[in-house]
């Protein structure tokens, strides 16, 4: 991929509204991601329903983007009650943008999410030959413990510290003024195409 092409990549969570674009994102995967992924074969209709059901308040989730769309995601859902400290992790990156860099990136944003909400244990389907998964995760071992075993990997995260909450909450604010003021562009570009001239 090209350096240009790459720098182009921005990450944000994903909230309600982006639910259109988490679907074609799940729907693109191949069969062969679907099944390292889910860690089952899946039809579209099981991952439309699953893109339906998986935005939720209590769940985190990373996106990449290129321009408008979604190239890799990286989910995060506490497993039990609301004061659980285990949570269940889920990567997938558009196959076209392999190999650059992105998982690796999710991976350290969804790890000091994990971390700054308390989460200490984290389970993640990766089968035994997914080598590309567990490559990316023993990137990390530095900070993490990780366990595999056949078909799932345990990582364990260090406490939060006062660094990584304000860094999480720094990028927060920084994503959601971006996206206000390209909401506001937008608004400013449409309005003044229906007061043209040429639009009457
Ligand atoms: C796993 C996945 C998320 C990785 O995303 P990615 O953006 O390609 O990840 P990165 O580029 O950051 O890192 C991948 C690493 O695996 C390495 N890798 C790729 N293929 C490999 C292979 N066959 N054997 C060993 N390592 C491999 C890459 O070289 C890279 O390491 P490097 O950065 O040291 O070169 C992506 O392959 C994917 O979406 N797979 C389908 C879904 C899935 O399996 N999800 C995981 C289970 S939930």
């Amino acid at each position: 991929m090209p350096r240009a092409e790459l720098d182009q990549i921005t990450y944000r969570k994903l909230h309600m509204g982006d639910h259109d674009l988490f679907e074609a994102h799940l729907l693109a995967l191949d069969p062969e991601s679907r099944r390292t992924r889910f860690g089952m074969a899946t039809t579209d209709a099981f991952l439309v329903q699953y893109a339906a059901r998986c935005i939720t308040l209590n769940a985190i989730i990373h996106g990449a983007f290129h321009g408008k769309t979604l190239i890799g995601v990286a989910e995060l859902r506490p497993i039990g009650d609301l004061f659980t400290e285990e949570a269940e992790l889920a990567f997938s990156v558009a196959s076209n943008w392999r190999n650059c860099g992105i998982g690796t990136n999710l991976f350290g944003r969804m790890l000091r999410s994990a971390r700054n909400r308390g989460f200490g244990r984290l389970y993640m389907t990766c089968l035994k030959n997914n080598a590309p998964m567990r490559t990316l995760a023993r990137k990390f071992t530095a900070e993490i413990s990780l366990e595999f075993d056949e078909s799932v990997a345990l990582v364990s995260t260090p406490r939060r510290s006062i660094i990584s909450v304000l860094r999480e909450a720094i990028e927060d604010a920084t994503e959601l003024t971006t996206q206000a003021l390209d909401w506001q562009r937008r608004t400013f570009a449409r309005r003044s195409l229906e007061q043209s001239p040429l639009s009457r």
